[in-house]
């Protein structure tokens, strides 16, 4: 954070998502992605037309914010992340080989963690890094066509460039170079076993269907001694359904949790593939692939409580706890163990 340009220390050779200069000594053979075999774009499924506008609307209004709070939240959230991986495990987020699972298409965290550190994200979709013709092309080929209108209607109306420039102020640096980010699945990753010192993903397991797969997975690919901290958005929460009009509302409004009531469930229109699973389900993927997980809640800024205990009073939300129906952000933070090579 020296006011230059960045130029992170790679692990692989280009930002160019070319496979031609992985080093081999990082990653097995790969099996390039067959992109059409997966069932799903977390942001391409099917919600009638109607929704979608909405949807793109809120898009719209969004992009034409400033970018600034978007930007100083993300340094928050990495810096907390830090914080909570060094209370935990005593391990510093610097001078180590990180892996990012879904950066998605702003690389948000990941360019943070890149200040630091030598860091490679993995995403199923295509991130294009450049307005170029090239990199467009294969956004277009490779993504479905709802991810690549949402990102080309991003770039047009300008915000993703707002958002790296509001970032670049957070963090002190006059700008970012393009960043190593490989297409690959988390449930199948092509690195080698004990890769990676540090693991982070953020709102991504959620759309995962078959995440105790992508838990193994970070399991063997954090080297001992490594540190892996994974964010969700619990499907329980109010806003867990990802309804971009939940979404952008600036604080919770009710009706809340309506996703979980059967009065209000047929008005939600969620705007990606989710797994919809529950605290404790998630809770035993985790200690199964990961023993001795810590668990952290993150809950809303606003405090639901009272809200929560008056649809109680009303014999409403019965079948769920308190906790998986306040907190937000499930955050599992796991140390491997030293002298572990892989754990499931
Ligand atoms: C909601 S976005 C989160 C993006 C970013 N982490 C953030 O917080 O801004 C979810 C991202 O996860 C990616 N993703 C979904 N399933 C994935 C999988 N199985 N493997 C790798 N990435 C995945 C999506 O393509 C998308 O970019």
């Amino acid at each position: 954070m020296n006011g230059t340009d960045v130029a992170p220390r790679h692990i692989f050779a280009t930002g160019e998502n070319s496979l031609r200069d992985e080093p081999d000594a990082l990653v097995q053979p790969r099996r390039r992605m067959d992109l059409h075999r997966s069932p799903y774009s977390y942001s391409s499924i099917k919600i009638g037309l109607w929704p979608r506008c909405r949807e793109l609307y809120e898009l719209v209004r969004v992009s034409l914010r400033p970018q600034n709070r978007g930007a100083a939240d993300t340094v928050l959230a990495v810096r907390k992340a830090e914080e909570l991986v060094l209370e935990r495990t005593g391990l510093r987020v610097e001078n180590l080989k990180v892996l990012e699972i879904g950066p998605g298409q702003q690389l948000r965290h990941l360019r943070c963690f890149a200040l630091k550190n030598d860091v490679v994200g993995i995403d199923t979709d295509a991130i294009p890094q450049k307005f170029a013709l090239a990199e467009l092309l294969r956004t277009v080929r490779q993504n479905p066509w709802m991810r690549t209108a949402k990102t080309l209607g991003r770039i047009v109306l300008g915000r993703d460039a707002r958002f790296r420039a509001a970032l670049a102020r957070e963090l002190g640096v006059t700008g970012f170079k393009p960043l190593p980010v490989l297409q690959m699945d988390a449930t199948r990753m092509d690195f080698r076993d004990s890769t990676f010192g540090f693991v982070f993903s953020c709102s991504v397991f959620e759309h995962i269907d078959e995440p105790g797969s992508a838990i193994a997975e970070v399991a063997r690919v954090l080297r001992p001694g490594g540190v892996a901290c994974i964010s969700l958005h619990l499907y329980t929460s109010h806003s867990g359904q990802h309804d971009p009009s939940i979404f952008a509302a600036d604080r919770p409004r009710p009706p809340l949790w309506p996703h979980l009531r059967p009065a209000f469930a047929h008005t939600v229109r969620p705007s990606a593939h989710l797994n919809r699973l529950r605290l404790e389900q998630w809770k035993e993927l985790f200690t199964t692939a990961m023993p001795g997980v810590h668990f952290a809640y993150g809950r809303d800024s606003e405090d639901l409580s009272p809200a929560l205990k008056e649809l109680r009073a009303g014999g409403e939300l019965a079948e769920y706890a308190d906790e998986e129906l306040l907190t937000v952000n499930l955050v599992a933070v796991w140390k491997k163990p030293e002298g572990v090579r892989a754990v499931a």
